[in-house]
């Protein structure tokens, strides 16, 4: 196993077909799934021999949000990992943690934020999706007790895919061991049962704003994909946000991840943190995005490739190979730590370097 790539197919044969064909689908006909990568392609690093380089000294590691990660990748929030394995959300945490590096747990994971604590050893963030004001009012309050150190407030939808016609295309998982943490308390999980899913992307900034307002932990905002949106985000207390198409999920217009974030880090790149996910499968592609701004990248298929692959191990190794093969991609480019990569690092094969 020594890409990205060679895990997916270990993986395609450890899940079960609908399940696989769900996770890699998109919206639609899935034109943004591989224009996220696509738009990777188009962009080359520059190589620039030192020949005085010493490249054991290379360091990969760097902050987010004022915390240190050995590697400037983290695990994207992603639902359903138990039918991946059985350890789910607790096998990502220790598998990311021996990577020494960041998880964003998903809000309707089936183990609870406590299990996750008690297995991670960096840093954790809760990805939120706002569905009740009394779920985010329990919530909120009770990962900050423990240790959690952001939310991660997410725009899109939490489901609703619409996907191509295909063998699988009704399949949708059971969410019945979904929302580990609602499970000692009966009427809020009623709640989600209730929910007309039709509102759950009607959002606007009020409520942010109210999010904003009963945690003191720094609020970053997931799916930001235009400048303006990112203003708002800054204008409405965003310590960060993640620029993401949501992996291609949720729609099939628009543009690939790492084609909205110049534009993104141009207008509050000077201000706020700016994360990208959607379509990072390698090392360049980590320092493609770097480059252009981005202070670290998130992925969110790979791991529950390496959590069908082996468990914790396999997560880890998803995130050994991608540090191996950064270390490669700073080596080549010159760079001893990833303060040194910069837009020199890259050239577009569109012309605009
Ligand atoms: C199976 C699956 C479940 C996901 N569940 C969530 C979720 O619960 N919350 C969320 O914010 N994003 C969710 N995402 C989106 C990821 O966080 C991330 O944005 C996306 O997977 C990144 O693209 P990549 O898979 O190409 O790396 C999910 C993605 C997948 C594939």
């Amino acid at each position: 196993m020594t890409s990205l790539f060679d895990i997916e197919a270990l993986a395609k044969r450890n899940l079960p077909p609908d399940y696989w064909d769900w996770i890699s689908s998109g919206y639609g006909e899935g034109m943004l799934v591989r224009r996220n990568q696509e738009a990777f392609e188009e962009i080359r690093i520059r190589p620039r021999p030192r020949v005085l380089m010493d490249a054991s000294k290379i360091d990969t590691s760097t902050t987010v949000l004022g915390e240190r990660i050995e590697l400037p990748v983290f695990a994207s929030p992603a639902g359903t990992q138990w039918i991946a394995h059985p350890d789910a959300e607790v096998a990502v945490a220790r598998g990311v943690g021996s990577a020494g590096t960041l998880m964003n747990l998903a809000t309707g994971s089936h183990n609870t934020t406590e299990e996750v604590s008690e297995a991670a050893r960096g840093p954790l963030w809760f990805q939120l999706y706002h569905l009740t004001d009394n779920i985010t009012r329990y919530m909120l309050p009770k990962v900050e007790s423990l240790g959690y150190s952001a939310i991660c407030l997410t725009l899109g939808r939490p489901s609703g895919m619409r996907r191509e016609k295909g063998p699988f295309s009704d399949y949708s998982p059971s969410g019945d061991i979904a929302w580990g943490d609602l499970i000692e308390v009966p009427e809020l999980r009623r709640q989600i049962d209730n929910l007309d899913r039709s509102s759950y992307n009607i959002f606007n900034l009020e409520t942010v704003e109210w999010i904003r307002n009963i945690t003191s932990l720094p609020l970053v905002i997931k799916e930001v994909m235009t400048a303006q949106d990112a203003r708002k985000c800054v204008d409405y207390g965003a310590s960060g946000i993640v620029v993401s198409n949501h992996g291609g999920r949720t729609s099939d217009k628009g543009k690939a991840s790492i084609e909205a974030l110049s534009s993104i880090v141009k207008e509050v790149g000077d201000e706020i943190e700016v994360y990208l996910d959607s379509g990072v499968r390698s090392g360049s592609d980590i320092v493609k995005a770097l480059a252009m701004g981005a202070r670290a990248v998130g992925v969110g298929r790979p791991v529950i490739w390496g959590l069908a692959l082996d468990g914790h191990n396999g997560v880890n190794r998803v995130f050994e190979i991608l540090r191996d093969e950064f270390e490669r991609a700073m080596s080549i480019c010159g760079c001893i730590s990833v303060a040194d990569i910069d837009t020199s690092t890259i050239v577009s094969l569109k012309g605009n370097e």
